[in-house]
């Protein structure tokens, strides 16, 4: 299978490719070299649940391209996802020597994406980093496009609180390498996280004139659930050109009529998810997965919106249906024990850094493959959202 290219296209030479494909982590080196010609380090960053194999993969391509090569471990927590991870990879680069035309290889999920990137763009003001996702969310959304950075833990009224992504700056990659063979192995929960983002880009794609997504995503299921690589690959090309058409229009987010804000659809309400099921449940992991809140999250949305009369029932429970068929989470049963009620999210999702400072904005969708920012909707219609996944329900005795 020949892999499939799609370019990220941007100004000022920060354009690049993604590619993805099979037997990939193979040629990194030489892909590596072709991008960014003149560097000699190569600093792997990567997840320590990445397995040996990728790892040895990547370092024996790097080393035949003529790359010298140091390799660092990172946990793949959101907890770990801080400045004390960012604090010991930039000594770790420091102490290595990483010229500024070097480049650090983020091996790794979402997280290690994140933190690597961020990483490369406050070393040296900034040096090239290559990403080689390895989880499907990663390969769909989180290595493209620019966005690293790391979480914040405050202190709130008394209360701990995770801040997601509270720091941190865009820094385009020079190459994003989506290696569909280390899906294989990938957990089988995490996989079904990824196709949370997936539905997402199926809800946003009229934005880039790929109206058919969803209704791809829902025919081809089975064959992605099977995880055959060439559907996989076809999704992940797919979306990634989704995602790609979005940046290019609005590469720092500052369209304020959509533009690439729409890749928050659901992630307001996510956002707070994950922060509860962090700190108030009191376990040092969140106890969901960035994509599950995610699936919680465009239900959220879609009854915010049905209750706004932006879409109609149908529409939810087709959201809640393409979710449910991906094996995904459509209501919680972590609020009852974090005893947070509708009114009480509603104020935390104004500490989301996606909320307008004067009120709440959030992404809705407005119908099949068509969403837009909405400026201080009414909160009774969130109230209804956050109901429809659980909020405010009573605990089972
Ligand atoms: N994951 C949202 C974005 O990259 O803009």
């Amino acid at each position: 299978m020949s892999p499939e290219t799609i370019r990220v296209a941007l100004p000022g030479g920060r354009g690049y490719d993604v590619i993805a494909g099979t037997d990939l982590l193979a040629s990194l080196g030489e892909r590596a070299r072709a991008a960014l010609p003149p560097a000699s380090k190569a600093a792997i960053v990567h997840d320590a649940g990445v397995p040996d194999t990728h790892l040895a993969r990547a370092r024996a391509s790097l080393e035949s391209a003529g790359f010298s090569v140091a390799s660092k471990t990172v946990r793949p927590s959101e907890r770990d996802k801080s400045l004390d991870t960012l604090r010991s990879l930039l000594e770790w680069l420091a102490l290595e020597r990483l010229a500024r035309s070097d480049v650090v290889i983020a091996l790794g999920g979402g997280i290690v994406g994140d933190v690597a990137g961020f990483a490369a763009a406050s070393h040296r003001r900034g040096c090239g980093i290559v990403q080689c996702p390895t989880t499907l969310l990663a390969m769909v959304d989180a290595s493209v496009g620019g966005k690293t950075g790391v979480n914040l833990e405050i202190e709130r009224e008394g209360r701990p609180q995770l801040l997601k992504n509270a720091v941190g700056a865009f820094h385009q990659p020079s190459l994003v390498l989506a290696d569909i063979d280390v899906l294989e192995s990938l957990d089988p929960r995490d996989f079904r996280a990824g196709l949370a983002e997936c539905i997402k880009h199926g809800m946003i794609a009229g934005a880039a004139d790929d109206s058919d997504l969803s209704s791809w995503l829902d025919q081809n299921l089975a064959r992605i659930a099977q995880r055959e690589p060439e559907t996989l690959a076809r999704l992940v090309a797919r979306d990634v050109a989704v995602k790609a058409s979005i940046v290019a229009d609005d590469e720092k987010e500052t369209d304020p009529s959509g533009g690439r804000a729409l890749l928050n659809l659901g992630h307001t309400f996510a956002h707070v998810i994950e922060s509860i099921s962090g700190f108030d449940l009191g376990t040092r992991e969140p106890g969901v997965r960035h994509g599950e809140a995610v699936a919680l999250g465009l239900i959220a949305a879609s009854k915010t919106a049905s209750e706004l009369g932006l879409v109609d029932r149908a529409f939810i429970e087709g959201v809640r249906a393409s979710l449910a068929a991906a094996g995904l989470p459509t209501r919680s049963r972590g609020f009852e024990n974090a005893a947070l009620g509708p009114d009480a999210l509603i104020s935390r999702m104004l500490d989301d850094k996606k909320s307008a400072d004067d009120g709440l904005r959030l992404v809705l969708p407005m119908g099949p493959g068509t969403a837009r920012v909405l400026e201080s909707p009414a909160l009774s219609a969130v109230h209804a959202g956050w109901e429809m996944i659980g909020a405010g329900a009573r605990s089972p005795d």
